[in-house]
């Protein structure tokens, strides 16, 4: 079929570009919006830049060193660099998990995936970077941060509320208590990272904590409220289990997830903490960390026993937990 064409001082018009103006007018007048007056507006923008777009300016003037160690622009860097990808897990999770009452099995297997990849970055990444720091200059520049601590990281929190039913993350000793009746509210003061920051020698909470539950307490609260119904965990066990035909798949890749976050990123973390703050190789005797909990038996996930998806585990596999 001959196109239409209208010939308007040497520019042709042709029927899919009057289509595409027919439709953008359409959608200025639902909004009682001019296209005329965006057309004009467009004559004048300035064309789109790399930088403008991504915002470098914004995002390079962000690592602001609190010392003059040159190392300390690598710690503050990677721990940026770890929470853009925590964003990127967030954002996958988030996506999967709009809903309460359906579950797109291969977008969860998809995203899962995905989020995998990020958590193997995160983790070879770590041996890379952190672990190769200037152990004289961290020791010194780590002072001026106290008592900030990656403890503080709301998205690391964030990511666990998202993945797990919340029992999950109460400490073990508290664990056999909840029911299917424990409310979220009467959960909460027992998380496990609420009673690990317990100073040791006072039994009080750390300054740490208290300023981070001030920060963001109220924020995480909701936030467990709100997927309590359609954490991963959750969307699983209604959705997927025995009812799709990538279960096998996927349950492979939730096992992979728990290991990734629960298990090999604390232990490589766990293995920094232990090269920066163990005084001397020989002894036990250690420096105190930036968050004042007594990271030794915090950290290491044999202690901790963060498990997002317990039911996909045997009792063998649970008991040797990070143990591995
Ligand atoms: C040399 C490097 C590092 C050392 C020595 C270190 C040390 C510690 C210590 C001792 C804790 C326990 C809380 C405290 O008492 O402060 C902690 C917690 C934490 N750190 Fe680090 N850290 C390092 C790097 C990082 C990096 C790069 C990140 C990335 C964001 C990070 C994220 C976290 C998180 C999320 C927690 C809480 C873990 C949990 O509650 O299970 N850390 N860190």
């Amino acid at each position: 079929m001959e196109k239409e064409k209208i010939n308007s001082d040497n520019f042709l018009l042709d029927e899919q570009l009057i289509e595409k103006l027919r439709r953008l007018a359409a959608k200025y007048e639902a909004v009682g919006q001019d296209l005329n007056t965006h057309l004009d507006g467009m004559l004048y923008a300035d064309y789109l830049t790399y930088w403008d777009y991504i915002n470098l300016d914004a995002l390079l003037s962000l690592q602001v060193q609190r010392t003059s160690f040159p190392d300390e622009m690598v710690f503050i860097v990677y721990h940026q660099i770890t929470e853009l990808y925590f964003k990127l897990i967030i954002n996958d999770i988030q996506q999967v998990c709009q809903k309460e009452d359906s579950c797109d099995d291969a977008l969860l297997l998809r995203n899962l995936k995905r989020i995998n990849g990020y958590m193997r970055n995160l983790i070879s990444s770590f041996d890379v970077v952190m672990a190769n720091m200037d152990k004289e200059q961290f020791l010194k520049f780590r002072l001026a941060l106290v008592p900030a601590s990656g403890f503080q990281s709301v998205q690391y929190r964030m990511i666990e509320i998202l993945s797990t039913d919340f029992r999950n993350l109460v400490s073990p000793s508290y664990r056999p208590f909840i029911t299917r009746d424990t409310t979220i509210e009467e959960m909460y003061p027992k998380v496990y990272w609420k009673q690990g920051a317990i100073e040791k020698e006072t039994g009080r909470k750390t300054l740490t904590l208290e300023m981070f539950e001030e920060k963001y307490g109220k924020n995480l609260l909701y936030t467990a409220r709100e997927y309590r119904n359609k954490n991963i965990w959750i969307l699983f066990d209604t959705y997927i289990k025995e009812k799709s035909g990538i279960e096998a798949q996927i349950v492979e890749e939730m096992r992979l997830f728990d290991v990734l976050m629960n298990i090999d990123w604390p232990l490589v973390h766990y293995r920094s903490a232990v090269k920066y703050l163990k005084k001397k190789e020989e002894t036990t005797t250690t420096t105190s960390s930036t968050g004042g909990t007594n990271w030794q038996k915090y950290l290491p996930p044999r202690y901790q026993l963060s498990i997002f998806f317990p039911e996909l585990w045997s009792d063998e596999e649970l008991k040797n937990w990070g143990k591995g």
